[in-house]
């Protein structure tokens, strides 16, 4: 791919002005790119830095006018810009201009151009750091067409002028509007000249050429009109999240306020705060296991365990590891037998990269932007392990957190309701973690959760329907946990192939957790907390007679057993480890805890985290 950046215009107005004006005496004469921009770097630097990065492009072309010719000679030589590749259009005078389009033309003609080209004006004004040339080739490459570069007008610019352009679901540009009048669309997204052109339809532009002859019919604006609407070619839209000034006619005043404007707003975003996400652990109330049975339940989050992701900004993009979780020093070789046998060689790191590497390619294939700054993640988690209670998800949906807060994301970027799938598919595609949307869904809805995954509204909406249950007044819910997960005696149970070879029981056993739950989310309506209990034991009974004891384990099993002699209501609240119990009796807890504690289990009450905006 090759890069041409145009600075043939002749900007008088903007030169008249600067001229007359003594506070700005040192300038008179400078073209427009070569103005200094935010915080007194040129223009053309702007876009020399963003553009000769890693090597994107085989060669980068600047058009300049004869007029300018020696002002950016003298820039590229200062810049490191190879002379060779400045052509001079040979214009001296705003009458005798040939167009934008054909200043591009020139360079696809004289240097024989035969390859995919960028098109920028290296003229305009833009918020620095504010985007990677890098991401803008990957999306032209991912769509193989052509791609234009809008932005979102700020509230204080008229649609009349810029090119303004509609946008489908699937960033197609549908319609292009050379400078329209107020009304004529709704869109406020203004198109610039920044461009991909794919290498096949470069001949449209003699093409266009030849049909407008004047110069003043010689502009992108024009041109991308004559593409889109006219040829009906593909053009795929990308937003970036800087706008861009100073483009075409401008005088003093505007080149004053923007990049006064961009100065200050680089000053006040360059103090991007920490900020720090928190995912919180959850218990299945109610419902199939978590593994995509398209069933019901309902899940709690608690606010007892969480997991903890902070980001900040900083020089270098660094994943920091975690003392206890990703060790890499021990204090012998016996403590490293230990740790290994106990807790495995999967600590969060793997998450974080996962998290960040799925959220890059999210971004990329959607055409969303990314300002360019580097991050520092960092994590810690009190969730423990391995006993089901969600805490690789909740490291992933805390990060996931952070990176929209850090890039500035919403949910029209990453609607809410995907975002459970997004969390499940860093897991399983990209670390095979054997998973289920609903430990996703709780931690990014939070609170207390009915989801219906059923089949249909899958198919028709690509994600289950998501609803709140008051989350106050709960009935007193306890958890027990096993001290060493790593005994718990369980082995892999066959049940997910069994549904997967529709398996009658199988199927049957999810129908009834499906009724169960809808049992249940009226027991939570009616406060009843007697038959809540009842259909816990019957959940537990259910799971029980599709999974096999021994799948089950022993340990866990024993936690049931114990349970029950106190009278509780009780069962898994994830893929065991652990077991979630409801007594209402309260009279016996005492002792049933203290049972717990007795068999190295660990014991505590739950306590309900609310969803934020439930
Ligand atoms: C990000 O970090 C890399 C590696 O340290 C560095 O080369 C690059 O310039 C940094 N990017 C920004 C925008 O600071
Ligand atoms: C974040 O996005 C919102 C809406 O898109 C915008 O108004 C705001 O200025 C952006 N903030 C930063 C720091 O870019
Ligand atoms: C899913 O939720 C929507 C909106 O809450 C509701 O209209 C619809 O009936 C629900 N679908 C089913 C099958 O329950």
């Amino acid at each position: 791919m090759i890069c041409i950046i145009l600075v043939a215009g002749h900007d008088e107005l903007l030169e008249k002005e600067i001229k007359s004006c003594p506070e700005y005496v040192y300038l008179r004469g400078v073209p427009k790119a070569l103005l200094p921009g935010a915080g007194g770097k040129k223009i053309l630097d702007f876009w020399w830095e963003a553009i000769r990065m890693r090597q994107l492009f085989s060669e980068i072309y600047l058009v300049t006018n004869a007029d300018k010719y020696k002002h950016y000679e003298r820039w590229a030589t200062a810049s490191d810009f190879p002379v060779e590749n400045i052509i001079n259009d040979g214009t001296t005078t705003f009458e005798n201009r040939i167009g934008a389009v054909a200043d591009f033309d020139l360079v696809l003609r004289i240097k024989n151009v035969n390859d995919d080209v960028m098109v920028v004006a290296g003229d305009m004004l833009f918020q620095d750091q504010k985007f990677d040339v890098q991401q803008v080739l990957n999306y032209f490459q991912l769509k193989k067409s052509n791609l234009a570069i809008y932005y979102e007008m700020e509230p204080e610019e008229v649609i009349s002028s810029r090119g303004i352009v509609e946008v489908t679901d699937g960033n197609k540009i549908a319609h292009f509007y050379e400078k329209p009048l107020e009304g004529i669309t709704e869109s406020r997204l203004a198109s610039v000249v920044f461009y991909c052109f794919h290498k096949d339809g470069l001949t449209s532009v003699k093409e266009f050429l030849d049909s407008n002859i004047k110069a003043e019919e010689r502009s992108f604006g024009k041109y991308m009109d004559y593409l889109i609407n006219t040829k009906g070619v593909n053009v795929y839209g990308m937003k970036l999240p800087t706008g861009f000034q100073l483009i075409g006619h401008v005088g003093l005043d505007d080149y004053k306020r923007w990049s006064d404007v961009f100065s200050h707003r680089k000053q006040i975003e360059d103090k991007i705060e920490p900020y720090t996400k928190r995912a919180y652990a959850r218990v299945g109330l109610m419902g199939n296991p978590s593994d995509g049975f398209h069933g019901k339940t309902i899940s709690l989050s608690i606010a007892n365990f969480w997991a903890e992701v902070t980001i900040h900004e900083s020089e270098k993009l660094v994943l920091t590891p975690h003392p206890l979780n990703d060790p890499t020093e021990f204090g012998s070789m016996a403590d490293l037998h230990g740790i290994s046998r106990k807790e495995g060689y999967l600590g969060g790191l793997r998450l974080l990269q996962a998290t960040c590497m799925r959220f890059y390619q999210y971004c990329c294939d959607r055409g969303i932007a990314l300002a360019k700054r580097n991050f520092t993640l960092k994590y810690d988690t009190n969730i423990p392990r391995q006993v089901g209670l969600a805490g690789s998800s909740a490291i992933v949906t805390a990060t996931l957190g952070c990176l929209m807060h850090f890039f500035n994301l919403t949910y029209a970027d990453m609607p809410k309701e995907k975002m459970p799938q997004f969390i499940l598919d860093v897991e399983k595609q990209e670390l095979i973690i054997h998973a289920g949307l609903q430990d996703r869904v709780i931690q990014v809805y939070e609170g207390l959760v009915y989801m219906d995954f059923s089949l249909e509204i899958f198919e028709a909406q690509g994600f289950g329907n998501y609803s709140h249950i008051e989350v106050n007044h709960l009935p007193h819910f306890w958890l027990a946990y096993l001290g060493d997960p790593s005994d718990s005696g369980k082995i892999h149970s066959d049940v997910n192939l069994r549904w997967k070879n529709k398996d009658k029981d199988v199927i049957e056993a999810m129908k009834k957790f499906a009724l169960l739950t809808d049992q249940a989310k009226v027991a939570f309506q009616n406060h009843d907390w007697s038959l809540l209990a009842d259909l816990m034991n019957q959940n537990f009974e259910i799971r029980r007679s599709i999974y096999s004891d021994l799948s089950l384990g022993a340990a866990n099993l024993r936690m049931i057993e114990i349970a029950r002699q106190f009278g509780s209501a009780v069962k898994f609240p994830g893929s065991g480890g652990a077991v979630i119990g409801l007594c209402v009796d309260t009279s016996k807890i005492g002792e049933l805890k203290a049972a717990f504690q007795a068999e190295g289990c660990v014991f505590c009450d739950i306590i309900p985290h609310g969803a934020l905006d439930a």
